[in-house]
C-alpha cells in the first residue's frame, strides 16, 4: 500500500507491505528516507540514518539514503579521457571527484507512484559536473511482501559517457549503537587497496589473512572500512546481522563490486527524531563499479555508449534470525 505526504516542498512516499514493514522515499535526490523493519520480538525500528526535513538533506554531506551519480565513489584528478577527448569534472574531494561532484543527490526528481513502487526520473543536462551526454535517468524503489526492498536503475545518454549509480543508505540494524558490533559476510576474495586519497592502487589484492576477509560471517570490529570489495558475479553479495535484534539484511546485486563504508569519517550530528548519529554508528554497502574506472582500463568498463541502456538492480532483503 502506498501513501503520499508533503516533505517540505517535496513529496514523500511510504510503502507498507502486508507484514507491516515499510519504506519511505522522497523525490529530493531520489532518496531512501526510512526503512522500518521488525526485530525477532516483533518490534519495528527504522534501520537507516536520515533526516526529518528536506533542508537537512540539502546540507547532507554524508549522502544519507541518496541516489548517487553520475559517478559513485572517486574519480582521480577530477578528469578522464573518453573517445580521445578529456573531460574535466567538478572536484569536491580535494583534487578528486566524489559521488559525481555536485551530483544528482540533491536534485529534484519527478515521481511516478505505483502500488508498491515509486519510480523517480531525472533529465540531467549534457555537461552536468563536466560529464558528457544528456542523461535520462530512472531510479525505482519497490517493496515486496517478502520484505525485499529493490532499487533498480536505468539510464540512456545521447553521447558516450561514463556512469556508476548507487544508493548511499547508512544501515544500523539495531537502530542505534556501534555498527562494529554487527556481523558481516561479504562474498569477496579480493578488495581494492587504496592510497591516502582513497584512490585504488595497482590491482585487486586477496582478502586472505587481512582485516578485509569477510568470507565467514564475523563481527566487523573495526571502523576504518572505506573500501571496495570485488564480487563473484550475480547473487547474494553481503549479509549483515545484528545479534541483539536478530535482524538480518541480505544484499543481492548485479554490480561487480560493493563499497563497505563504516562511517568512520562521519561527524557527529542529529538526525531523525533528534537521534544522535556518531562515527561508526552505521554502515553503507554501496553496490557499484570500481572506483576511478574512467581512468582504469584494467577495471570493468563504466562506459555507457550513446543510445545504449544502462541497467542495474540491487535488492536488500530483511529477515530475523
Ligand atoms: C565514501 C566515503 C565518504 C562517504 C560520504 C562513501 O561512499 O567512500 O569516503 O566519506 O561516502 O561522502
Amino acid at each position: 500500500m502506498l501513501s503520499k505526504t508533503a516533505f517540505g516542498e517535496y513529496d514523500l512516499f511510504t510503502i507498507i507491505n502486508k507484514n507491516g514493514m515499510s519504506i519511505s522515499v522522497t523525490q529530493l535526490g531520489a532518496t531512501l528516507q526510512s526503512v522500518r523493519v521488525f526485530d525477532r520480538k516483533g518490534a519495528l525500528s527504522d534501520v537507516i540514518l536520515g533526516y526529518d526535513s528536506p533542508e537537512e538533506y540539502l546540507k547532507n554531506d554524508g549522502y544519507f539514503g541518496a541516489s548517487v551519480g553520475r559517478y559513485a565513489n572517486r574519480i582521480k584528478g577530477a578528469c578522464f579521457t573518453l573517445g580521445g577527448k578529456e573531460y574535466k569534472l567538478t572536484a569536491n574531494d580535494g583534487k578528486n571527484t566524489l559521488h559525481g561532484g555536485e551530483g544528482i543527490s540533491f536534485k529534484r526528481f519527478t515521481a511516478h507512484a505505483g502500488d508498491n513502487s515509486v519510480r523517480f526520473t531525472l533529465c540531467d543536462p549534457d555537461g552536468a559536473d563536466g560529464f558528457p551526454g544528456r542523461l535520462e535517468l530512472a531510479v525505482e524503489y519497490s517493496l515486496s511482501d517478502d520484505n525485499e526492498l529493490a532499487i533498480s536503475y536505468s539510464a540512456v545518454s545521447d553521447k558516450d559517457t561514463v556512469l556508476n549509480l548507487t544508493n548511499h543508505s547508512y544501515f544500523n540494524l539495531r537502530g542505534h549503537g556501534a555498527v562494529t558490533e554487527h556481523e558481516l559476510w561479504i562474498n569477496a576474495d579480493e578488495y581494492l587497496p587504496v592510497d591516502a586519497e582513497l584512490i585504488p592502487l595497482a590491482s585487486p589484492a586477496p582478502v586472505e589473512g587481512t582485516a578485509f576477509d569477510f568470507r565467514e560471517q564475523r563481527r566487523i570490529e573495526h571502523s576504518f572500512y572505506d573500501h571496495c570489495f570485488v564480487l563473484h558475479g550475480d547473487g547474494a553479495c553481503a549479509r549483515l546481522y545484528e545479534p541483539e535484534s536478530g535482524r538480518v539484511m541480505t544484499v543481492t546485486t548485479d554490480m561487480p563490486a560493493v563499497q563497505l563504508y563504516t562511517a568512520g569519517a562521519m561527524t557527529e550530528r542529529r538526525g531523525k527524531g533528534g537521534a544522535v548519529y556518531s562515527p561508526a554508528g552505521a554502515l553503507c554497502l554501496e553496490t557499484q563499479l570500481f572506483p576511478d574506472s574512467p581512468n582504469r582500463p584494467d577495471f570493468p568498463s563504466c562506459i555507457l555508449k550513446a543510445g545504449e541502456c544502462y541497467s542495474s538492480r540491487t535488492v536488500f532483503k530483511f529477515e530475523t534470525d
